[in-house]
């Protein structure tokens, strides 16, 4: 199982963007995508690999995770891109337009030939029709370590523009590939993080998507911008009576009499072991979440 952690805002910032790296190392956000794929101009991509590279080496993102998004690998900067991230050793290399489980073996494999450290993970965009078919099949990479598959991210842009459907605000035509993904990375003991949200002035339509995505059972949403960071992280969150509630759970299985039982009642409701397991991550997270907001 991997290490439980929270990646409840995951922004996204243009490789190219140098302003944007400096910045980022100044803000709350859980995890980093220093993109060189979609929005890195083609004359700028080999230049943006060379800062994004600069940038991770140089570190300086304290706790957060740090994710470098290269080009497609049958793209003409694909292998370069992720050759040169694997040098720069981040926290993930997130695949760009997945389209069956062969796209997150191959750039394992990729890895494991340049000795790529175990630490760099792998991230799957799930923004390709292909991606929803099979995403039972992406997610089961993630069963074998090998493979260093630990998260998915869903690319909504992509999938509206690939599916012809329309970008309503409840979306109603994305919820079905959302709620399927989920499933896939939930089957197969992955994280999911929910696609971006464009109009970054627009804080209360960004505020209820995110209840959307939490609804769902999305652990996180990427972002486009620096002010959705705190909203999200908010969102995302453990709440106090969450936590409080988790405490009460654990302590009770804890109680030597509670030891031997499957089901238990807790002031008043039936709680069982499937709750003991909840009541432990979303402690874990919420430990984890104080770690984080006191490197700051
Ligand atoms: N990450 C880090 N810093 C960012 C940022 C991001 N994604 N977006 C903006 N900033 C910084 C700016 O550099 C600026 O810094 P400063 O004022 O301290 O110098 C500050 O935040 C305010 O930016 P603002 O002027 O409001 O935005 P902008 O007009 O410069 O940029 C976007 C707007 C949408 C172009 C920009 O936010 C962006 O590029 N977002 C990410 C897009 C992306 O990566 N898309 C791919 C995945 S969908
Ligand atoms: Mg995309």
């Amino acid at each position: 199982m991997a290490p439980i952690r929270p990646r409840r805002s995951v922004l996204y910032m243009p490789g190219a963007n140098e302003r944007a790296l400096e910045k980022a190392r100044s803000l709350p956000a859980d995890a980093l995508i220093l993109d060189l794929e979609d929005s890195v101009a083609p004359d700028a991509k080999v230049e943006a690999r060379g800062k994004v590279v600069a940038a991770v080496k140089e570190g300086g993102y304290g706790k957060r995770e740090v994710i470098i998004r290269p080009n497609a690998l049958e793209t003409a900067w694909g292998t370069a891109d992720i050759l040169a991230a694997a040098s720069a050793a981040p926290d993930a290399i997130l695949i760009p337009k997945v389209h069956g489980p062969g796209d997150i073996i191959s750039a394992a494999k990729i890895l494991k030939s340049v000795n790529a450290p175990e630490k760099t993970k792998l991230w799957a965009m799930m923004e390709t029709p292909f991606s929803i078919l099979r995403c039972g099949e992406i997610a089961a990479t993630g069963a074998d370590p090998e493979n260093r598959l630990v998260c998915l991210v869903m690319g909504t842009n992509d999938l509206l523009k690939e599916s012809r459907a329309r970008a309503l605000h409840d979306r109603f035509a994305v919820v079905p590939w959302l709620a399927m993904t989920v499933v896939a990375a939930r089957g197969y003991g992955l994280d999911i993080i929910d696609g971006v949200y464009n109009d970054f002035k627009d804080e209360s339509g960004f505020r209820k998507e995110c209840e959307h995505g939490r609804t769902l059972g999305m652990d996180g949403k990427t972002l486009i911008h620096p002010s959705q960071v705190a909203p999200c992280n908010e969102i995302f969150s453990p709440t106090e009576e969450e936590i409080t509630w988790s405490k009460k759970i654990i302590a009770a299985f804890n109680e030597p009499e509670n030891a031997p039982k499957g089901v238990i009642t807790v002031e008043g409701k039936m709680v069982e072991r499937l709750h003991l397991v909840q009541a432990r991550r979303t402690v874990a997270i919420a430990n984890s979440v104080r770690e984080i907001e006191e490197w700051f």
